[in-house]
């Protein structure tokens, strides 16, 4: 199978969906890797690195989609690239349909077949391809967190860890998923102590097993909340209710009970955040005040650490992506549960009943089709 690799052209996103490493075990399956020149060097990969992992090198944008059978991209197929697509080719990449009628119907109009990462799911309900950019995210949110606590960006002084004889800062994690256990791992980690706040008990009794003894867990009610975020010098936003948006947890009265110069991490802000004064910002212009306090919204954390966040991305979609390769699409989503869910447009009909009913669409059944 020839598979293509774009460079991504969308804004300030410098991932890319395969490293040479997936090039190297894709040629060696016998596949012809066709590479966008540039496609790797946002994420520390020369177009020397792809070829001397076997992959071609294409001469521009047009040629990998005009030639490849399967297209592994990061980000939805922008409005330049809508016209690339071709009938019956596999591309593999967020596509977060739900946001955008005019991405959708693009998609159903080139009639290609659009699988998804942020809907491949695994029996437990587990997200596979989500969860390494929550743990980027998680992780991110206690560096930014200690980062604007410095008075330089405005914060209120306060070092994270302390130093003997000087308590640490106390950091409040609202939400104990993926995001929420991550970055209580690293404020830990610093010397921080850590307030975690989640509604279930059962999340609850792991995260007290496995995290440190300076990470506190907590019930999450309106009052415990209160409570803490008086305490507060870092407060981040974890919480994630599937498919909603993100409840108002933090109203903007709450800001004055917390302490001048404290900062607020929303990672839950691509869900519309949890904290009431929460707007989506940019790596650009990641901060803003409201009322003393320091805002960090940024909706795409991980674009901020391409080179991460490309290999932990890459670690979780490349065996989808090789099974796609080695099988074909139909076969490949027969075989395996959580890739057929990852299925969202096959050749000009929407099989993912809630990108459907998003936009009133008919939706088939994904099972007559593959
Ligand atoms: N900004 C970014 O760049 C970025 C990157 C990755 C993820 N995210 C977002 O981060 C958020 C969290 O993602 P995740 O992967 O950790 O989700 P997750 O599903 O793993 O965890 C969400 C947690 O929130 C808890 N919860 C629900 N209601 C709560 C409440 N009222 N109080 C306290 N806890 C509550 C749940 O019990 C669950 O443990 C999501 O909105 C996700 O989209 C943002």
């Amino acid at each position: 199978m020839i598979v293509g690799v774009p460079r991504e052209i969308k804004t300030a996103e410098h991932r890319v969906a395969l490293v040479p490493a997936g090039a190297h075990s894709l040629v060696g399956d016998g596949h012809t890797v066709l590479v966008e020149p540039g496609a790797g060097v946002g994420s520390g990969f020369s177009d020397d690195s792809y070829r001397a992992a076997g992959a071609t090198l294409a001469t521009a944008a047009e040629e990998v989609w005009a030639k490849a059978e399967m297209i592994l991209k990061v980000k939805e197929p922008t409005e330049p690239e809508w016209p690339r697509m071709r009938r019956g080719q596999v591309v593999f990449t967020y596509f977060h349909f739900a946001a955008s009628e005019a991405l959708t119907k693009a998609v159903i109009k080139a009639k290609i077949v659009a699988i998804a990462y942020e809907t491949v799911q695994l029996l437990s309900g587990e997200l596979p391809l989500l969860t390494p950019m929550s743990e980027v995210a998680g992780r991110m949110a206690v560096q930014e967190g200690a980062k604007y606590l410095e008075k330089v960006y405005g914060g209120s002084g306060v070092l994270l860890g302390g130093v003997p004889g000087v308590l640490p800062a106390e950091v409040l994690i609202i939400g104990g998923g993926v995001v929420g256990a991550n970055a209580a791992k690293m404020a830990a980690g610093l010397g921080a102590h850590v307030t975690l706040l989640d509604l279930s008990l059962d999340r609850l009794r792991y995260l007290a097993d496995v995290l440190p003894a300076n990470v506190d867990v907590l019930y999450s009610n309106r009052h415990n909340l209160l409570e803490q975020l008086r305490k507060a010098d870092v407060v981040i936003g974890a919480v994630l209710l599937p498919g909603a948006k993100a409840p108002k947890l933090v109203r903007r009265d709450d800001l004055n009970l917390m302490k001048p110069g404290s900062v607020i991490v929303d990672v839950a802000v691509d869900q519309g955040g949890i904290i009431e004064t929460s707007r989506p910002t940019t790596h650009e212009h990641p901060t803003y005040l409201v009322d003393g306090i320091i805002h960090y919204a940024v909706a795409n954390m991980p674009g901020g650490v391409p080179r991460t966040s490309t290999l932990a991305l890459t670690n979780a979609t490349f065996p989808y992506a090789k099974r796609l390769a080695r099988s074909g699409w139909q076969r490949a989503c027969k075989e395996d549960p959580a890739l057929f869910l990852g299925l969202n447009v096959i050749e000009g009909q929407v099989v993912y009943p809630a990108v459907a009913e998003t936009f009133g669409l008919p939706s088939a059944d994904p099972q007559t089709l593959v």
